[in-house]
C-alpha cells in the first residue's frame, strides 16, 4: 500500500497589513487587549485583486515548484475553505483551470477551520488506496470579506492567506501516518454564517441583519477548543504507533495563543515544540496550518525524518489531527519552471471559452447540441 508523502508546500500572503492599532481606529478595542486575550499583533488583508482562488493558485504554484511536479501530473485538487469564491462552482475548479491541471478532479471541502486536516486526510486516503498518485491540498481564505468590521468580538481575530501541500505516492513508509476526524453538530450554532444558505436565503433583510457575516459565541468556542486540541493530538499519535516523545513538532491551528498554550499543557509538552505565528497572521482558518508548516520549514524547524502532528478545530463543530513523518521533496525529481505551464493554462482556458462561444453560434444558444 503506497504512502502519501508531503513533497511540496507553499503559501501566499496578501501584502496589506492591519495592525491592532489600526483596528483600534475602527472599533472600541486596543492593542493590549487583543495581544493579551489572543496573542495576535497583526493580520494580512486581501487586496482588491486578491480572491480565495488567486491566493490558492499562488500557494499551489509555490508548492508544485518545490515538489518539482508539473500541474499536468496532478490527479486531485482539494480546496478547503470557509470563504469560497462562490457557493458553486467550487474554488478548486477555478484553481484547476488556472494551474492547467488537465487531468485533475477538483472539489471544495467544507469543515471550517478543520478543513485542511480533513482535506489532507481525504487526499492521503485516495493515494493510499492506490487510486491516484499526486494530489494538491489547499487551504485558502479571504475572511476579511465575511467579517463584520463593526463587531469587535470577531473582527480582531481573522486574517487572509493561503497554504498548500503537494502529496505524492511512494511505497516506502512516511508522510501522513494517521488521522483523526471528529464532528459535533450540536454546536453548529456557536460559529456560523447564518445567511445566504438555504436556511436563510439572501434577501435585503438578511443583509440588513448582517446574517452574511461570521457570528460566534467566543467563550464557548474557546472552551471547546481547549478540550479537543490535546485529545485529538494524542489520538493521532497513538494511531500512528508513536509516543508523544517521538513528536518533534506540533503545528496547531492558529486561532488564539491561549488555546495553543492549553494544548501544550494537555500534552505536557513545552511551548518550544509548538509552531506559533498567530501574532503575524491572526486566524486564517483553513490556511493557518499549511502557512505555519511553510514558515516552520523555512526556519529550519522541520527536518526529513521528523515526526509532527498537525491539529485543528473549527465551526461545525469539527476537530481533527494528523501525524506526519516528514520527508520533503523526492530527491530524483528534476527542477521545473511553473510559469510556462500557468501561461499555457491561461491560453488554453481562453481558447476553450472562445470555442464554447463559437459552438453556441453554430448550434444556437440554449439548444441541445446532441439533437
Ligand atoms: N476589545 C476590547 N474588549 C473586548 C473585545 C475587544 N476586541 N472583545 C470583547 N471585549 C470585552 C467584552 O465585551 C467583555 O467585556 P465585559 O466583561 O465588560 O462584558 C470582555 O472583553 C471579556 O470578553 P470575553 O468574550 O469574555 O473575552 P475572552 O477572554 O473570552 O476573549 C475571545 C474573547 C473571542 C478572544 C476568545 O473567547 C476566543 O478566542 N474564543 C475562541 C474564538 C475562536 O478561536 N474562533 C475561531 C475558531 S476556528
Amino acid at each position: 500500500m503506497p504512502y502519501a508523502h508531503i513533497t511540496g508546500w507553499g503559501m501566499s500572503i496578501p501584502e496589506k497589513v492591519l495592525t491592532n492599532d489600526d483596528l483600534a481606529q475602527m472599533v472600541d478595542t486596543n492593542d493590549e487587549w487583543i495581544r493579551e486575550r489572543t496573542g495576535i499583533r497583526q493580520r494580512h488583508i486581501a487586496g482588491k485583486n486578491d480572491t480565495t482562488a488567486s491566493l490558492a493558485t499562488e500557494a499551489a504554484t509555490n508548492a508544485l515548484r518545490l515538489a518539482k511536479l508539473p500541474p499536468t501530473e496532478v490527479d486531485l485538487i482539494v480546496v478547503a475553505t470557509s470563504s469560497p469564491e462562490y457557493t458553486f462552482p467550487s474554488t478548486a475548479s477555478i484553481v484547476q483551470d488556472r494551474l492547467g491541471a488537465e487531468k485533475a478532479g477538483a472539489f471544495d471541502l467544507s469543515a471550517a477551520c478543520t478543513g485542511f486536516i480533513f482535506a489532507l486526510n481525504m487526499a492521503s486516503q485516495a493515494i493510499r488506496s492506490g487510486s491516484i498518485q499526486n494530489a494538491v491540498v489547499i487551504g485558502s481564505e479571504t475572511l476579511s470579506r465575511i467579517v463584520d468590521w463593526t463587531d469587535r468580538s470577531t473582527c480582531i481575530l481573522f486574517g487572509d492567506g493561503a497554504g498548500a501541500f503537494v502529496l505524492q505516492a511512494r511505497e516506502e513508509p512516511g508522510g501522513v501516518l494517521s488521522a483523526v476526524m471528529r464532528s459535533d453538530g450540536s454546536g453548529a450554532d456557536l460559529l456560523s454564517i447564518p445567511g445566504g444558505g438555504s436556511a436563510h436565503p439572501a434577501t435585503s433583510q438578511t443583509v440588513l441583519d448582517g446574517l452574511h457575516f461570521i457570528h460566534m459565541s467566543g467563550n464557548e468556542v474557546f472552551r471547546f477548543a481547549t478540550r479537543v486540541m490535546a485529545s485529538a493530538s494524542k489520538e493521532a499519535i497513538e494511531k500512528a504507533g508513536l509516543k508523544t516523545d517521538d513528536i518533534q513538532l506540533i503545528i496547531p491551528h492558529q486561532a488564539n495563543l491561549r488555546i495553543i498554550q492549553a494544548a501544550a499543557r494537555g500534552l505536557r509538552l513545552p511551548m518550544e515544540r509548538f509552531v506559533v505565528n498567530v501574532d503575524k497572521y491572526g486566524n486564517t482558518s483553513t490556511a493557518s496550518i499549511p502557512i505555519a508548516v511553510c514558515e516552520a520549514a523555512e526556519q529550519g524547524l522541520l527536518h526529513p525524518g521528523d515526526n509532527t502532528v498537525m491539529v485543528g478545530f473549527g465551526a461545525g463543530l469539527t476537530w481533527g489531527a494528523v501525524a506526519v513523518h516528514w520527508t520533503g521533496p523526492f530527491e530524483e525529481a528534476k527542477p521545473i519552471r511553473l510559469r510556462p505551464y500557468v501561461r499555457l493554462a491561461a491560453l488554453r482556458s481562453l481558447l476553450r471559452r472562445i470555442w464554447r462561444f463559437i459552438e453556441g453560434l453554430i448550434w444556437g444558444r440554449g439548444k441541445d447540441s446532441s439533437a
